[in-house]
């Protein structure tokens, strides 16, 4: 069967992310969907959906969000994974995830990954600038996808 991964985006790294997913999965039947305005997937196509996102101040994705209330019940009859992209790693970053999305879909989900960040200054408004700038500048993080978490991600799909 199909398997669908769905993302979305505001500088391209959850994009990235999927493009690596989908790379790994070489010889699956694996389509790949922005949740860009008019994009809206056929979900009775697949029975796999992999779901992307970035974290902006602590939100998900809004295109991600409406995607999960819209497509709930649905979503519960089919193998979901998710995957989140940000600055914060780890636990904390799915736990920044976990607070935004139904309890039944998050528990539902066969794996839900942090895989990293990428900053992109040059594509962002001039507030999201001066904020990302200032988080790097004090904070320092870890910026940069994260190849082995994406390849586990990939593996457990
Ligand atoms: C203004 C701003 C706020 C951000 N806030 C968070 C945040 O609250 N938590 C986090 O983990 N990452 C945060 N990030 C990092 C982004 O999630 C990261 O750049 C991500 O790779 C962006 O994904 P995208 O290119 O798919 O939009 C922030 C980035 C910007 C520019």
């Amino acid at each position: 069967m199909k398997k669908l991964i769905v993302y979305g985006t505001r500088t391209g790294t959850t994009e990235n992310c999927a493009m690596k997913i989908k790379a790994d999965m070489d010889f699956q039947d694996v389509e790949v969907m922005n949740l860009k305005a008019g994009n809206r997937p056929d979900l009775s196509n697949y029975d796999t959906v992999i779901i992307g996102t970035p974290i902006y101040m602590g939100k998900i994705n809004g295109k991600v969000k409406s995607f999960l209330l819209k497509n709930h019940d649905v979503l519960m009859q089919k193998n979901i994974h998710f995957f989140v992209c940000g600055l914060a790693h780890g636990a904390e970053g799915v736990e920044l995830f976990r607070k935004q999305i139904s309890e039944d879909l998050f528990n539902h989900a066969i794996q839900v990954r942090q895989l990293g960040s990428e900053i992109h200054p040059e594509r962002l408004n001039p507030l999201y600038r001066v904020i990302i700038n200032k988080i790097v500048e004090s904070e320092k993080p870890v910026i940069g996808l994260l190849d082995t978490e994406i390849d586990e991600f990939s593996k457990g799909i």
